[in-house]
C-alpha cells in the first residue's frame, strides 16, 4: 500500500472506529478496490461497465449503472467510496449529488481522483483519448491498456471535480470535510524511478511551484482524496 493510501487508511479506520455492519457502496467500482472498510457488512458496487462488473469478485451486490442518473436513493449507504471515476464524468456535479444525497448520517464519502492543477492534470487535459492509451500501453507498458474496458477510461476531468469544488459542493449540501490530502500518484512516482532526467525535471518544478505558489500548490501532487462526512 503506497504512504498515501496508508494514511488514508488510518483516517477511514479512526473515523469507522467502533461502528459495525456497514453497509458500503464501491461508486464506479471498477474491478479492484485499493482500501479495506473495516467491519463492513454489504458491499454494493456500481459502475457502468458490465465487464468490469463482472471481474469484480468482492461485491455482495452488482448494479450495471451510471452513477450521474441511477437512483441510488436517500441515507442508503455508510461508506461510499469512489476512486479514479469523477475525472470520467461528463457531468460529475449531478454524479457528487448523487452520492451526498445517498451517503446516510454520519456517513462518510472518500473520494480518489486527479488533480488538475498538476503536470499530469494538465497533460491528461490535452491527450485524447488514443493518445492516452498509446501513453499507457507504450509508455507505462500496459499491454491491456484500451482493451476489454481495462482502461484508460475517457477522461473529462471537468471543473466540478477540481479538488477545492469538491470541497465546496459538499460544504454546501451540509457535509464536512475532515480530511485532504494532494499527493503525487503512482503514473508520475512510475515515470520518476524509471527515468531519472524525469525526476529531476519534476524534482525542480515541485520546488519552483511550491516557492511561487505556496506550499499547497505543488504541480507534481497529480492526484488528490478527500473524505467527507454527513454530520
Ligand atoms: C479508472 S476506473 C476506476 C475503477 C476502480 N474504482 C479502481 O480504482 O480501480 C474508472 C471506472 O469508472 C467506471 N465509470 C465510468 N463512467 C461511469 C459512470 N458514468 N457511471 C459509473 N461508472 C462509470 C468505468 O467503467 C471504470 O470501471
Amino acid at each position: 500500500m503506497s504512504a498515501a493510501n496508508q494514511l488514508l487508511q488510518e483516517e477511514i479506520n479512526q473515523l469507522l472506529n467502533g461502528r459495525e455492519n456497514l453497509r458500503v457502496l464501491e461508486a464506479g467500482c471498477g474491478s479492484v478496490s485499493h482500501i479495506k472498510i473495516p467491519n463492513s457488512g454489504e458491499l454494493v458496487g456500481i459502475d457502468i461497465s458490465e465487464k468490469q462488473l463482472q471481474r469484480n469478485e468482492k461485491l455482495s451486490e452488482k448494479i450495471v449503472g451510471d452513477l450521474q442518473t441511477y437512483p441510488l436513493g436517500k441515507n442508503q449507504y455508510d461508506v461510499i467510496v469512489s476512486w479514479d471515476v469523477l475525472e470520467h464524468l461528463d457531468n460529475p456535479k449531478d454524479a457528487l449529488n448523487n452520492l451526498f444525497e445517498s451517503v446516510a448520517d454520519k456517513g462518510i464519502i472518500v473520494l480518489a481522483a486527479p488533480n488538475i492543477v498538476s503536470i499530469k492534470g494538465v497533460v491528461t487535459k490535452l491527450l485524447s483519448h488514443s493518445m492516452q492509451v498509446a501513453f499507457y500501453r507504450y509508455v507505462i507498458g500496459d499491454k491491456r491498456a484500451g482493451i476489454d474496458d481495462q482502461g484508460p477510461f475517457k477522461t473529462y476531468l471537468r471543473k466540478a471535480m477540481w479538488p477545492d469544488q469538491v470541497k465546496k459542493a459538499a460544504l454546501e449540501k451540509g457535509l464536512i470535510v475532515p480530511y485532504m490530502n494532494k499527493y503525487e500518484g503512482p503514473v508520475p512516482a512510475h515515470l520518476r524511478e524509471k527515468h531519472k532526467l524525469v525526476d529531476i525535471l519534476f524534482g525542480f518544478i515541485g520546488a519552483v511551484s511550491r516557492t511561487i505558489l505556496g506550499k499547497n500548490r505543488d504541480l507534481t501532487h497529480s492526484d488528490y482524496m478527500i473524505i467527507l462526512q454527513r454530520p
